[in-house]
């Protein structure tokens, strides 16, 4: 039995049977042929992954690393191994003056699960830059392109949380990053500035997230435990009459996007804590580990959430972070 404890951001203490740490394309299609109808999880670097309890089976640590970077009259196309870490990214693109990136500063975890939830931030989604995403197929190790039609990226969403789940190992993303840049900056908290280099973006965008979001190297925790909900129309008119203050942003599909955090803040959980785990007192989307939390105590916390949140706003919450039980993907 190996600890994932260091594994994963939230560490919880879990077990699994092994750690692999794939270093190359060549040792992560020999890992899947080893472990082939065995129960095995493909972990970057644990930011939106929580084990509730000892695995029971085998985990790959990809470790894949590499940029390449090719240069063309108006745009540069960018090939990253998955393993590269995302923020470290986002910093060397900004030194080698590609821009686009800087909304997106300081989201932990690797560049291979960038795609699978689409990650964003401050106005931004990854997909924007997205060419393509490579790798190898998990029942027979081929090699497998998804081009960013075919990802059906959404919010937080992508085919490989749907018909592409558990089915292939990113090895590498290719992105596009157009040399003609514009600043984004609609959302709140950079709307203040003014003329702003990517730098600058860059910059500030780090400093809100280190205002606002707890540093898992100091207390465990994995970002929004909960995604941000959408609802319709019809539900979101009936909410607006009780709660006229309810934060809300129109969807180009028509539906209504709700802030998770506003809801369970109404709810009274925000500093709530179960065992050794805790509603965050700052940010209430976020659940942390504040010592010695265990997999019974995360469930216990956020099922109260999600049950308060559904009785007082007839909402249903749906976590965002991966839960991983002993036999595979557990729900709330
Ligand atoms: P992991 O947790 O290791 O894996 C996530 C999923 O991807 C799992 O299903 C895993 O099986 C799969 N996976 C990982 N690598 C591969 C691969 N190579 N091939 C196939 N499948 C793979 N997210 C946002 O979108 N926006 C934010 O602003 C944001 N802020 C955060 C802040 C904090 C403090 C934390 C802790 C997390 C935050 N997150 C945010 C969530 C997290 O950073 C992202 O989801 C990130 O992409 C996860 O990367 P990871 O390598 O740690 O993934
Ligand atoms: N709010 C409250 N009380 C609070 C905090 C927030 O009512 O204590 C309300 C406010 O109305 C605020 C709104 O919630 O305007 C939104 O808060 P914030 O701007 O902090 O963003 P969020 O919706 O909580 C989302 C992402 C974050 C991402 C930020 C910035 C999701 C699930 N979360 O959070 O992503 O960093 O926006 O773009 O979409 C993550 O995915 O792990 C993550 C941290």
């Amino acid at each position: 039995m190996t600890s994932l404890a260091h594994l994963h951001t939230f560490g919880l203490n879990a077990t699994a049977q092994s750690v692999t740490y794939l270093t190359s394309s060549q040792q992560a299609a020999d890992w899947l042929r080893d472990t082939a109808h065995q129960r095995r999880y493909i972990l970057g670097e644990g930011s939106n992954t929580i084990f509730v309890e000892n695995f029971e089976g085998h985990v790959a640590v990809n470790q894949l690393k590499g940029i390449q970077v090719e240069e063309f009259d108006d745009h540069f196309i960018v090939n990253v191994a998955a393993g590269e870490n995302w923020h470290n990214f986002v910093d060397y693109c900004l030194r080698q003056e590609i821009f686009g990136l800087e909304n997106l500063a300081l989201i932990p975890g690797t560049v291979g699960a960038a795609p699978i939830q689409n990650i964003g931030a401050y106005g931004r989604e990854v997909e924007y830059f997205i060419q393509q995403v490579n790798g190898l197929r998990t029942d027979s190790g081929e090699p497998f392109s998804v081009s960013h039609k075919d990802c059906k990226f959404g919010y937080r969403d992508s085919i490989f949380k749907h018909e592409l789940k558990d089915k292939v190992l990113i090895t590498d993303v290719t992105f596009f990053f157009s040399k003609r840049w514009l600043p984004c900056t609609h959302y709140a908290g950079l709307d203040d500035l003014v003329s702003p280099t990517p730098r600058d973006i860059f910059d500030q965008v780090i400093a809100i997230r280190r205002s606002k979001l707890p540093d898992p190297t100091v207390m465990g925790n994995a970002g929004s435990f909960f995604k941000n909900p959408k609802v319709s129309q019809t539900c979101f008119k009936q909410l607006n009459k009780r709660y006229p203050q309810v934060p809300h942003y129109p969807q180009p599909d028509g539906s209504v996007k709700l802030a998770a955090a506003w809801l369970i803040d109404q709810c009274k959980f925000k500093g709530v804590r179960k065992g050794g785990v805790i509603c965050h007192k700052r940010q209430p989307l976020v659940l942390a580990n504040a010592g010695q939390g265990t997999g019974e105590d995360l469930m216990a916390l956020a099922r109260e959430i999600l049950s308060s949140v559904k009785q007082q706003f007839d909402v249903e919450l749906e976590n965002e972070v991966r839960l991983i039980g002993a036999t595979g993907g557990v729900s709330l």
